[in-house]
């Protein structure tokens, strides 16, 4: 149910002072609370301050006369809402049709008659009361929906980080006898995403890198331990299996119905490709290469390249790491992709002393 203002605020512009005195009498016999104000300017001020429910305007006044004042309130949209009356001497049809003109919502001759005035009053007091009523409920729903969607994004980001901590805890299971750490696959996912951001990717795609990133080395679960674990250097029949986690990776997460888990299975399939088409299993060369194994690719090296990993000899520094890879653009690395991944040191500096291998690392086999 519509509930009116209990004791209506009334603001009267009337620049001859007897004119408002009468009005102020038969108002506040009515009950209502009113406002006055001896001219246009005055009236305009009042009106913006004090916000009342209904105004009954003069035309003729010093400053702004009534015409303007209305006009600018309608313009309003904190006051385009308050019933506004003309009251006039003037009776004149061109004066009717241009209080309309600016917005008025009724026209009133004077002198004004009271039982005519109370009516009016009373069903342009509904109307306010209704359209009061109106933009509060849409207020109160849009507050709602905005309050729902902040706990919808909250849920959805809850779900989305949840993913990605079972993402990186499967992928360390999975890299676990190959005594990776946990740190080492948050890097290289954020790497990646670094070196997609940079290259402009949509927002989507640089999502499902960051996702799939990580799960570059899920094949070695399919390796058999005396050669995941060998120390020292691989036998060739030895190195044809090892090779295989590339494509024990694929299958293990192809055909999925979740786009990151299918670009997953790219990336494990690719992570071992070289621009110049001398990589592994199958040599494929340049852009033949999916754009997201080319990145992960980059992001895997530099992680082996520069992490502390106590079965990995030779641990480089940033400089020496970021030169090779320089060295090796167009030849192992996609000129585009060491470009962006230079671009972008300051995060890739960041996100090295973020995740940096603070969990125990035992000893290990060789790394391939
Ligand atoms: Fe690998």
């Amino acid at each position: 149910m519509i509930k009116m203002e209990q004791n209506p605020k009334i603001l009267v512009a009337d620049d001859e002072p007897v004119n408002r005195d009468l009005m102020e009498a038969i108002l506040s016999k009515l009950g209502y609370r009113v406002l006055l104000a001896g001219d246009g300017d005055q009236a305009l001020a009042l009106a913006l301050d004090q916000m009342p429910d209904l105004i009954l305007l003069d035309i003729v006044m010093p400053g702004l006369d009534g015409f303007e004042v209305t006009g600018k309130l309608k313009e309003n949209d904190r006051t385009k809402i308050i019933p506004i009356v003309i009251v006039s001497g003037k009776s004149e049809v061109r004066d009717r049709v241009k209080a309309l003109e600016v917005g008025a919502d009724d026209f009133l001759n004077k002198p004004v008659d009271p039982t005519e005035l109370k009516a009016r009053i009373r069903s342009l007091l509904k109307v306010k009361a209704y359209n009061d009523h109106m933009v509060n409920y849409q207020k109160k729903l849009e507050e709602e929906v905005a309050k729902r969607t902040l706990q919808l994004k909250a849920s959805l980001d809850k779900i989305k980080s949840a993913s990605l901590e079972a993402i990186y805890r499967l992928s360390l299971a999975a890299e676990y006898k190959n005594k990776e750490t946990g740190d080492h696959i948050k890097r290289v996912s954020h790497y990646a995403e670094a070196i997609a951001v940079k290259m402009g990717l949509n927002k989507a795609t640089i999502e499902a890198i960051l996702y799939a990133a990580p799960m570059h080395d899920v094949g070695k679960i399919g390796i058999p331990d005396h050669i995941l674990l060998k120390p020292g250097k691989h036998d060739e029949k030895e190195w044809e299996i090892m090779k295989q986690h590339t494509t024990i990776g694929a299958r293990i997460m192809e055909g999925s119905d979740y786009g990151f888990i299918r670009l997953a299975s790219v990336i494990a399939l690719t992570h071992h490709e070289r621009w110049d088409g001398g990589g592994y299993p199958r040599g494929l060369k340049g852009k033949k290469i999916p754009l997201a194994g080319r990145i992960a690719a980059l992001a895997d090296f530099f992680d082996a390249m520069t992490s502390t990993r106590p079965y990995r000899e030779g641990i480089h520094s940033l400089e020496h790491t970021i030169g090779a890879i320089k060295m090796n653009s167009g030849s192992h690395f996609d000129p585009e992709v060491v470009d962006c991944f230079v671009q972008s040191q300051d995060r890739i500096r960041q996100i090295k002393e973020t995740f940096s291998d603070n969990l125990p690392s035992p000893d290990r086999g060789a790394a391939k």
